[in-house]
């Protein structure tokens, strides 16, 4: 295994050559759409994907993100047109794995309630990459099912280095500073509540305009992130498609002395490359990159009475083989009003097969009144019992509910998975040592002469 490839000095590069934030951003509008865009007119063939000579002398590559003969409403791949194809790079070497990891079954998985503060920022000079550091995790790269569960904490922007994860889409939420992420497919920047996902393969350097960043990664493993059904619901609510926003061609045409990094069975490998890997002048195609800002989640909920089960807050699931079984669900808590009459109004008491992970980019979580910090996160997994702590349920019993709550600064997410998290010996060295004190005070009001 070797490190030697990694941060070293590159001669005769400067860094401001590979500054992207002197391009400016371009969105094409749409989740999943069959889109067709050029940094260069004339640069996409007309007609075919792939004839004798391409125009300006560019490679034809077909990038596949689900099997040739998936159905077509699942079928997704895209067909790029580039400087140089993506096989001219060095032989790829081991380096270190850091704290990203893949099997996470190397300790053993204790079934009580888990709580975790914020990452702090790091000290040392720390790139996206470098600054991941995994939490729980399930399923297996190898078998494409499961994911993994990530914090990531970092001061430095990539220069020089690119990476792609092989062993599954990348779904990010930054919790502090922006994410200027450049990819093959083209410049996607993201700032806190909003996310980005990162298809598998897809190369990509991330730039941190503000410095000192935080936030959260799922990586998915299994099938594709898609938008759910929406059966009763109709035909719009939730996640409206037309937010969903995906970059437009953007390439950069740079030679000197580079870093691919792939992430690919659970280990980190590097290659030396001449050439910037983002030189992809047009594509077309559904397989690329997008964001999507979770403030402009349509929320719906319950204007009678009860709370509903939280999967009417689903912005995106991986499904499962089991129909209607997500692998993964991404759910959001957003603002909201709620006015359910004669109703517990904060999530209720529940224990689920389904393993919870939940985390906060913004505000407060209407069900803990303390302690749950943005860019924390809890961890409640299989027929794990959690809920409201003592306060917030003391408080919401004894609420006037003739007026609705206006939950006005908040925004919580969950990664809900049907396998069991595993956390890693980290998370549990550094999980909070008290969590469990959240419920103690509950008090019994049992009494049989009650009504
Ligand atoms: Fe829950």
């Amino acid at each position: 295994m070797s490190k030697a490839v990694l941060h070293k000095p590159v001669p005769g590069v400067s860094s401001n050559q590979s500054v992207a934030t002197t391009w400016p951003l371009s969105y094409l509008s749409g989740f999943g759409n069959e889109f067709a865009t050029e940094a260069l007119q004339g640069a996409l063939p007309r007609g075919q994907n792939s004839p004798q000579r391409c125009p300006y002398g560019l490679y034809a590559e077909q990038l596949s993100g689900t099997a040739f003969t998936a159905p077509r409403s699942a079928n997704r791949r895209s067909w790029l047109y580039r400087i140089r194809p993506a096989a001219v790079h060095g032989p790829f070497q081991r380096i270190d794995n850091g704290r990203w990891l893949s099997r996470c079954g190397e300790v053993v998985t204790p079934p009580g309630q888990l709580r975790w503060d914020p990452l702090p920022i790091p000290a040392l000079p720390t790139d996206f990459v470098e600054g991941m550091v995994t939490m729980a995790g399930n399923g297996d790269p190898t078998i494409q099912s499961g994911c993994g569960i990530h914090f990531y904490a970092a001061n430095r922007s990539m220069v020089d280095r690119f990476f792609y994860d092989a062993d599954g889409e990348l779904l990010i939420v930054p919790q502090q500073g922006r994410l200027r992420i450049a990819t093959e497919l083209g410049l996607i920047e993201a700032e806190p509540q909003e996310i980005v996902v990162i298809p598998r393969g897809v190369r990509f350097r991330v730039e941190l305009p503000d410095g000192a960043s935080r936030g959260y990664v799922c990586e998915n493993y299994g099938a594709l992130f898609r938008l759910p059904d929406l059966g009763p619901i109709g035909s719009n609510g939730l996640a409206n498609p037309r937010d969903f926003l995906t970059p437009s061609a953007w390439y950069e045409e740079r030679e000197g002395r580079f870093e691919l990094m792939a992430k690919f069975l659970g280990n980190l490998w590097s290659a030396e490359m001449d050439h910037s890997p983002l030189d992809v002048v047009a594509w077309h195609g559904n397989y690329a990159p997008y964001k999507y800002d979770l403030r402009l989640f349509n929320t719906l909920g319950s204007i009678s009475y009860d709370h509903p089960d939280p999967s009417i807050f689903l912005v995106l699931q991986s499904p499962s083989d089991t129909l209607g079984v997500g692998n993964i669900d991404f759910t959001v808590f957003t603002p909201r009003i709620l006015a359910m009459q004669h109703t517990f109004r904060p999530p209720w008491f529940h224990r689920n097969i389904a393993s919870e992970f939940l985390g906060l980019v913004h505000g407060v979580y209407d069900a803990k009144a303390e302690g749950f910090l943005p860019g924390g996160a809890s961890l409640h997994n299989c027929m794990t019992g959690h809920g409201p702590d003592t306060q917030t349920f003391e408080k919401a019993s004894n609420a006037d509910l003739s007026k609705p709550d206006y939950l006005t600064d908040t925004m919580a997410f969950l990664f809900e998975t049907r396998w069991v998290m595993r956390p890693t010996k980290f998370a549990l060295e550094v999980a909070q040592p008290n969590y469990l004190e959240v419920w103690q005070g509950l008090k019994k009001y049992f009494d049989t002469n009650r009504q």
